[in-house]
């Protein structure tokens, strides 16, 4: 199964409800919720208030990304907001194994994020306690940059390392319809995009598109 993520950082944050209906009905599988706290991202984005805003906006799941160099202490936080699944940087967690399975006792789903230069040699010893990894195929902290060709080789070294772990693995960062495809033949199950679709004129097609252009890879 292939998902598509919405990331809501390139959306219009005076009408996300609006804008998360629109990707909804274009069949978006989860939204992408980027909280960054200005610390370990040059960026401040979105806390708990506007979480709970949009969980009552839509049922999708939220996926959210956390940007932060202290997740243990909003762990709790976030899921009673309304996260589905909470994304941790490994660059950020020195007790990365606790963090994980303190998300899990919360209820949510947990994920492990590499920034572009972390090798996935640090997964190792914390892929059992995870359900997704996060690929990163941008320097975190804005929406709109340019994907990082090397990510193509991460993908397969990450893909390589589950072995028969039924994680899910995501790109984020950069990605546009021509990347659809070649991350998904090398093992991504969930794109993230941003700009590319909320800069569309018309984001739920995009959605519609980036879905079509991975599920070629699929059908090879
Ligand atoms: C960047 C974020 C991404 C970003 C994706 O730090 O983690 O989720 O919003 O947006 P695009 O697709 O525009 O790079
Ligand atoms: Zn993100």
């Amino acid at each position: 199964m292939i998902k598509i993520a919405p990331s809501i950082l390139s959306a219009d944050y005076a009408a996300l409800g609006d804008e998360i209906a629109r990707v909804e009905a274009g069949g978006a599988d989860q939204i992408h919720v980027d909280v960054m706290d200005g610390h370990f991202v040059p960026n401040i984005t979105i806390g708990m208030p506007v979480v709970e805003a949009i969980r009552k906006r839509t049922r999708l799941p939220l996926d959210l990304h956390l940007m932060v160099t202290d997740a243990d202490r909003y762990l709790e936080a976030f899921v009673r907001a309304g996260g589905d699944a909470l994304t941790v940087h490994v660059e950020a967690c020195p007790h990365l194994h606790r963090t994980l399975g303190r998300i899990h006792e919360l209820g949510a789903r947990a994920g492990i994020a590499l920034n572009p230069a972390t090798p996935p040699a640090a997964l190792e010893y914390a892929l059992d306690g995870a359900d997704l990894v996060l690929v990163m195929s941008v320097n975190p902290g804005l929406g709109g940059q340019e994907f990082i060709p090397a990510t193509y080789a991460k993908l397969i070294d990450v893909r390589n390392r589950l072995g028969d772990r039924p994680l899910e693995v995501s790109v984020d960062g950069g990605v546009k319809l021509e990347h659809c495809r070649p991350l998904v033949s090398r093992g991504a199950t969930t794109l993230v995009a941003g700009s590319a679709i909320f800069g569309a004129a018309d984001p739920a097609a995009e959605v519609r598109r980036l879905r079509a252009a991975a599920l070629t890879a699929i059908a090879i």
